[in-house]
């Protein structure tokens, strides 16, 4: 049976707190939590289930939205049509990045912040992240483009930062010559 994930808003204050990273291994608790993370961000993507289940569509979630504040985050890229690839990692840290930015030009969204938010938030456009896997693991993951801004606005979550803090307030919008919208 499919659980959603209980979300927190953005008004919690957890939301707003550094996350500690993991010094223990993940408990069988945490990882069937990641499991109801990654089920419920496939079928937010799935037009079916995003509708059965009343789902709001996102492709990434950290822990501490899920009200745990330690270091993991989950992403769930469609890189093609109806085929996904899972993204957890534990401990997660950008260890280099391209000098190049991006930006989404539709703005970005966040499953905690249930109203629309202009504004175009500047990132790196591709970044290695390094950390571990759910057995401990380490591993490296270079992302580009869309997936590159999951990355870096989910690494944010475990900071206490939400997308729209990057957002500036007296020039909320780029064009094209100033950075590179996606
Ligand atoms: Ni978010």
């Amino acid at each position: 049976m499919f659980k959603k994930c209980e979300i927190l808003d953005e008004k919690d204050k957890k939301l707003r707190i550094k996350s500690k990273p993991f010094d223990k291994p993940v408990t069988k608790e945490e990882r069937k939590l990641v499991e109801q993370m990654i089920t419920h961000l496939t079928y937010s993507q799935i037009e079916e289930f995003e509708k059965k289940y009343d789902l709001r569509p996102g492709m990434g979630l950290a822990f501490p939205q899920i009200g745990i504040n330690k270091r993991l985050i989950v992403i769930v890229d469609e890189y093609e049509k109806g085929k996904f690839d899972n993204y957890v990692v534990v401990n997660p840290k950008i260890i280099s990045h391209s000098e190049e930015k991006i930006a989404a030009d539709a703005g970005e969204g966040c499953l905690s912040v249930n109203r629309e938010v202009e504004g175009h938030v500047p990132r790196w456009a591709r970044v290695t992240v390094s950390g571990l896997d759910l057995d401990g693991n380490q591993i490296r993951i270079r992302a580009r483009e869309d997936l590159s801004i999951a990355f870096q606005h989910e690494i944010d979550h475990l900071d206490g930062i939400l997308f729209y803090d990057r957002i500036n307030k007296k020039k909320p919008f780029f064009n094209e010559n100033e950075i590179r919208l996606i």
